[in-house]
């Protein structure tokens, strides 16, 4: 089996998985927004690292099929609270949930969504519930920090490198670590390995949300799946952003920073205008660098796994495909 022909598998299982549980159920209008943000889909890379970590660690991945689930159904609980706070009208190439319905409807199929995530981790058994659980709330509570530093950073015109990069690595990396380390968990991996593959998703995950920013300027409109432009409207203090004011000259400095205070009517000269500059003043250049840096960095934590050499391999693949993703 291919590489590609076993992240595909994983994919496979885990969506049926999910569809075996998405019953529709009363209130309407309470289950269908969750049926609905979940039935769009997505990558499903979080599930997909959770079976993977699993499978790569000698355990059977239909064990890790409803921890999978708790992680995808928080991350799209996350989502749907995120496209509030961000303002967002697209995601995953529809309208979103606080749009279709209204905001209200956004929070509390939200809130639901959060607790049916941990409601999946019952069935386990208590030596493994436990520090399952523990593990999940620890990030739970990271991600919100992570998304509050986010939203403080909107209004802040002296956000640094380092408190972007630990943002990031909280409002999204940490869920990825933690998808794997569940994984590992599940396996009975070791302490030692636990914690390695928990730094891999780290690394992969700040470089997967560096890409994200990326995209999130420069994606194709037609495939991105959300709003291009989007955190350029919302003044988000990304790696972008950073080091377009780090290197661009004076002048298009202060043009960047007065763009940044203001949000106007017609969006779109902002955007294009902010466009030019990350790309003139070679903050793109930069982040292509930092995505890759983070990459290796991850791909460096894999030295010391206890795993054989093609289950590396796998995670490689998988990390290199990320980079070069475009939705
Ligand atoms: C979007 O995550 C939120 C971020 C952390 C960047 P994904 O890009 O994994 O979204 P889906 O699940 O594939 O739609
Ligand atoms: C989202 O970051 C992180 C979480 C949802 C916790 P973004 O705001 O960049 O995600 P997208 O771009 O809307 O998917
Ligand atoms: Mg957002
Ligand atoms: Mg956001
Ligand atoms: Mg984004």
């Amino acid at each position: 089996m291919t590489n590609s022909d076993a992240i595909e598998r994983y994919r496979k299982m885990f969506n049926s998985h999910l569809e075996s549980k998405l019953i529709p159920k009363d209130p309407n209008n309470l289950y269908e927004p969750i049926s609905y943000i979940l039935g769009l889909g997505g990558k499903r890379m979080r599930p997909v690292l959770t079976l993977m970590t699993t499978d790569l660690f000698g355990g059977n991945p239909s064990d890790a099929l409803n921890a999978a689930l708790a992680i995808e159904v928080f991350h799209n609980f996350s989502l749907v609270h995120d496209d509030i706070m961000d303002d967002a009208p697209l995601r995953r190439g529809k309208i979103t949930v606080h749009e279709k319905w209204d905001i209200n409807t956004g929070i509390l199929s939200g809130d639901a969504m959060l607790i049916n995530a941990y409601q999946y981790l019952e069935d386990y058994p208590p030596e493994v519930f436990k520090p399952l659980t523990i593990l999940f709330s620890k990030t739970a509570v990271e991600v919100c920090e992570g998304q509050q530093y986010d939203v403080d950073f909107e209004t802040r015109d002296d956000v640094t490198i380092p408190e972007y990069l630990k943002m990031i690595e909280y409002k999204t990396a940490v869920l990825v670590a933690c998808a794997m380390k569940m994984g590992a968990i599940l396996a009975g991996a070791s302490e030692e390995d636990a914690q390695s593959i928990y730094e891999f998703g780290q690394n992969l995950g700040i470089a997967f949300q560096l890409q994200d920013d990326y995209l999130d300027a420069f994606g194709d409109p037609k495939s991105f799946g959300k709003q291009v432009g989007g955190d350029i409207i919302e003044n988000k203090k990304t790696f972008l952003y950073l080091k377009a004011l780090e290197f661009a000259p004076k002048e298009d400095k202060e043009g960047l920073m007065h763009l940044y205070s203001i949000q106007p009517e017609d969006s779109n000269t902002k955007v294009d205008t902010v466009k030019t500059i990350f790309e003139e003043s070679g903050a793109v250049e930069a982040a292509r660098m930092e995505i890759e840096s983070y990459t290796q960095k991850a791909f460096a934590t894999l030295e010391s796994l206890n795993i054989p050499e093609k289950n590396k391999e796998l995670l490689k693949v998988f990390g290199n495909k990320l980079m070069q993703r475009t939705v």
